[in-house]
């Protein structure tokens, strides 16, 4: 109970296995052009899983079918992957979590495939933005709710919204542990962060309203209004003086 505060030991570990993720991450990037389907680049993380000898902590959770979620254009999260064909300007989030000896961290980045629109790039960019603003405040001493408030800002000063149905957490021996936390809210709230804490801050930010809704599936997370949507997402390190991204290289 309570937020787990990784031990040195533990630290590298995690470490290790956010070195595998991003590099996973970067090596699908490659394979994310027009005329695949979201169901060959799942074929694809597999074989990526295999290759690093790591597990996937998404495949079975809560039944979740898949070891990605690969959310197009206005899907906000937990697209399951399809039949569906990758086109010409869409914007594709692919978010996936890996199990290296026991220990898991949890990303996503959303693609620009060919041209996208102008208001699509902006999306991508404030919501990449928005994660570094948050992540920067996971530093010991900080207030937990200070990412939060950081995120909802950077957002909604370029006008768009911050979803307000799904939530950044805690990561580590578990995919979602304490704490879990708002991508909007109060500085100077929440508990303190300490030095070994393992946070996977996840915005996702939609072009118009926040509002989402839940497809037949039970996963697919669409915008209500069908306007398009961004997700960024790393599993950083709460450090002394300041923060590590361990799941992508610096
Ligand atoms: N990054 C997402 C989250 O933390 C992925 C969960 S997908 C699931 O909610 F399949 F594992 F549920
Ligand atoms: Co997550």
């Amino acid at each position: 109970m309570g937020i787990h505060i990784k031990s040195e030991k533990e630290i590298l570990l995690m470490r290790d296995s956010g070195k595998v993720l991003s590099d996973i991450l970067s090596e699908i990037e490659k394979k994310i052009v027009v005329g695949i389907t979201t169901f060959e680049i799942e074929m694809e993380l597999r074989k990526l899983l295999k290759k690093n000898k790591v597990k996937s902590p998404f495949l079975g959770y809560r039944g979740y079918p898949a070891v990605s979620c690969i959310s197009v254009n206005e899907v906000v999260v937990h697209g399951i992957p399809s039949d569906y064909i990758i086109k010409d300007g869409d914007i594709v989030s692919v978010d996936m979590g890996v199990n290296y000896r026991g220990f898991i961290t949890d990303a996503a980045r959303t693609f620009l495939v060919g041209n996208v629109s102008k208001e699509g790039i902006k999306l991508v960019d404030v919501t990449k933005r928005s994660f570094y603003e948050g992540a920067k405040m996971a530093v010991e001493g900080n207030h937990l709710y200070d990412i939060s408030f950081m995120i909802q800002k950077t957002v909604e000063k370029e006008g768009f919204s911050i979803v307000r149905d799904f939530v950044s957490h805690g990561v580590g021996r578990r995919l979602h542990e304490e704490p879990f936390f708002q991508n909007f809210g109060e500085k100077g709230k929440g508990p303190i962060l300490k030095y070994g804490m393992c946070l996977a801050v996840e915005p996702m930010v939609n072009q118009g309203t926040y509002r989402i809704k839940i497809l037949k599936d039970g996963w697919t997370a669409v915008t209500e209004d069908g306007k398009l949507s961004a997700h960024y997402e790393n599993t950083v390190l709460v450090g002394k003086d300041t923060f590590e991204i361990l799941t992508e290289k610096n």
